[in-house]
């Protein structure tokens, strides 16, 4: 009997297809949002999983489903899984690195820009017919991105590529902040400075984050945080909710204390801090960092190499290419 796999969202079907060369699927191709008990029914006796960021895999949902050999998700960041009750389970975990840095880097950018430029704010002005006059000092006047202080807290791939668009494409100091320091080559490449938490909280003008959620940088920007940046600046983030405290943000953006913000992921999203939509300084979007089509085809078809090659199938049986626990590989035993 084929092994089963469940596939969590609807995806290409062309690439769900290659999935059903292997495994018996069950799928959902109309993309319904299933509750946690759904899911564990669902999940119940599968062998393998096609996840997104929306669900949620603990140690609860693992042992009731004790056949579960391979967790592979749709995205580089893999917080809604818990990888250390994967582990003791011996269930491996896959992610999709890479194949999105350079998408997820122009959506950073150009959400910083829309923010310090005020897009979202005019357009909306100009779709209630209330432009009249062209102003001139008064008109959505904003910041300038080039020559300006570009800050990125996270400095991984996704940083990386964030800071070469603005050193190299937008003359912008660039400093970061991340948990270590990069090689100097590194820094070199994408011209960067490392300062400290405190230097780049006081000296960005455009404050980016693109920091893993994880116990550690949980609300890594909140009120202390958002006090000592400049009145002038804006905050962008594009890595997870939670890494900002969504209240105390909505605080500063009505009193002006910063002036803007970018931000598309959100705490308990889809729901939305409701104080953010009764501001005008914010863009908002609906957590599409990586959505470009040819990146969101790429990593739907990593996820599924991983699922196949995980699950002892294709020709990289047992060899899973983007591994978030490689030493589960080690302990297991192939299928008969
Ligand atoms: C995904 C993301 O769309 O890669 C990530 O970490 O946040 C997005 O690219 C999201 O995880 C949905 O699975």
């Amino acid at each position: 009997m084929p092994l089963s796999v469940l596939v969590t969202r609807a995806t290409f079907p062309d690439i769900a297809d290659r999935l059903r060369a292997h495994f018996e699927v069950d799928d959902n191709p109309s993309d319904a949002v299933w509750s946690p008990a759904e899911l564990r029914a669902r999940l119940r006796g599968k062998t393998g999983a096609m996840t997104t960021g929306s669900e949620r895999i603990d140690a609860a949902l693992l042992d009731a489903c004790p056949e579960l050999e391979a967790v592979c998700n749709v995205g580089v960041g893999y917080n809604n899984v818990d990888v250390e009750a994967c582990t003791k389970r011996g269930v491996l975990v896959t992610n999709t690195p890479d194949v999105l840095t350079e998408t997820t880097a122009d959506y950073g950018f150009a959400l910083m820009m829309a923010t310090a430029r005020r897009i979202a704010e005019s357009e909306r002005f100009l779709r209630r017919g209330e432009w009249t006059k062209t102003g001139i000092y008064d008109m959505f006047v904003g910041s300038d991105i080039h020559r300006a202080t570009l800050g990125i807290l996270g400095m991984g791939r996704i940083g990386q590529a964030i800071a070469r668009r603005g050193a190299l494409g937008f003359g912008m100091e660039v400093i970061y902040h991340n948990r270590s320091r990069l090689a100097p080559e590194v820094e070199a490449a994408c011209g960067a400075r490392y300062v400290d938490k405190a230097a780049l909280l006081r000296e960005a003008d455009h404050l980016v984050l693109v920091v893993p959620y994880s116990p550690g940088s949980h609300h890594a920007i909140g009120a202390p945080e958002l006090a000592q940046m400049k009145s002038a600046a804006t905050l962008t983030n594009i890595a997870r909710g939670g890494v900002v405290d969504d209240a105390a943000l909505v605080a500063a953006l009505r009193e002006r204390r910063i002036a803007a913000a970018g931000l598309d992921v959100f705490e308990g999203e889809p729901a939305l801090h409701p104080g953010l939509l009764e501001l005008t300084n914010v863009v908002l979007t609906p957590h599409i960092g990586s959505a470009s089509v040819s990146t969101r085809r790429a990593m739907a078809m990593l996820t599924v190499d991983n699922l196949i090659a995980a699950l002892g199938a294709g020709p990289d049986a047992g060899r899973p290419p983007t591994p978030v626990n490689p030493e589960v590989l080690a302990r297991r035993r192939p299928h008969s």
